[in-house]
């Protein structure tokens, strides 16, 4: 983990308020596994803002090796003032961090849910699985289309389903339905969304009997994002503290409700 300026190759508004930076390669976040996460700095000279957590959102070749991104809403200054970067600016990072998903050894079936933004650590994660041979199934979930991630950008090899609240694409309703059409199929399964998702899919998940692990990557507010400020405490219904940055942003759901 380092603090280093980060400069942006492309960006992009990819779909509804939804942007995409991508930044030039740098050996440190060649480190990084699907799940972890770079605190970047906001703003600029007497008005810095607090550091903003932000999954890593995927990877591709450029010309001088590995470029790596961010898929981001715009929800207040700070991710404002990313929207507007250019390529040749530059955005100070520390990273990568936290812990990440780990997907287990020798199993085949992979069943991934996002909820709104928190599709962006996701698609890392199907990229690799589906690279390795997995079978992939990527839930979607959103208030309504442009809440979700183009299907179209993703491997050809994942299966998608899209639910939507307004049904105006995809399924009506939540993401919980199809999780538990397809929790009986898979080996292991991986989400990330808000707060009440998580808690739905573990009571599905517990209902069903059926005892699959399921990871979830928390989106907590970040201060440090290093273990310092506990800005990012949760507290496990069996009691005790964890720590969002340090401890996590990946739990096993069973470990917090
Ligand atoms: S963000 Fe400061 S302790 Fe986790």
């Amino acid at each position: 983990m380092r603090s280093f300026d980060a400069e942006v190759v492309d960006t992009d508004r990819l779909y509804g308020s939804t942007h995409i930076l991508w930044f030039r390669p740098r050996p440190l976040m060649d480190r990084a596994r699907p799940g972890q996460f770079a605190m970047a700095y906001c703003g600029e000279g007497a008005d810095p803002l607090l550091g903003r957590a932000m999954s890593v959102h995927r990877l591709r070749e450029g010309r001088d090796g590995r470029e790596f991104s961010f898929l981001f809403d715009v929800t207040g200054r700070g991710t404002e003032w990313l929207s507007r970067r250019r390529a040749g600016d530059s955005v100070r990072l520390v990273g990568p961090l936290g812990r990440g998903f780990e997907p287990r050894a020798r199993v085949q079936r992979m069943l991934l849910v996002g909820g709104g933004i928190g599709v962006a650590p996701l698609v890392w994660l199907a990229d690799e699985l589906a690279a390795e041979g997995r079978e992939v199934t990527l839930v979607l979930g959103g208030r309504g289309e442009p809440q979700i991630f183009p299907p179209h950008l993703l491997p050809p090899a994942v299966e998608v389903v899209v639910t939507t609240e307004d049904g105006s694409l995809g399924e009506r309703g939540r993401v919980t339905a199809p999780f538990e059409r397809l929790l009986p199929w898979c080996d292991q399964a991986f989400a990330c969304g808000p707060d009440p998702m998580f808690e739905a899919l573990y009571r599905v998940a517990r209902d069903s009997g059926l005892r699959k692990p399921v990871q979830g990557l928390l989106e907590a507010r970040m201060a440090c994002g290093v273990g310092i400020c506990y800005s990012c405490a949760v507290f496990p219904r069996r009691g005790g503290v964890k720590l969002v940055c340090t401890d996590g942003p990946m739990f096993d759901l069973r470990d917090l409700y």
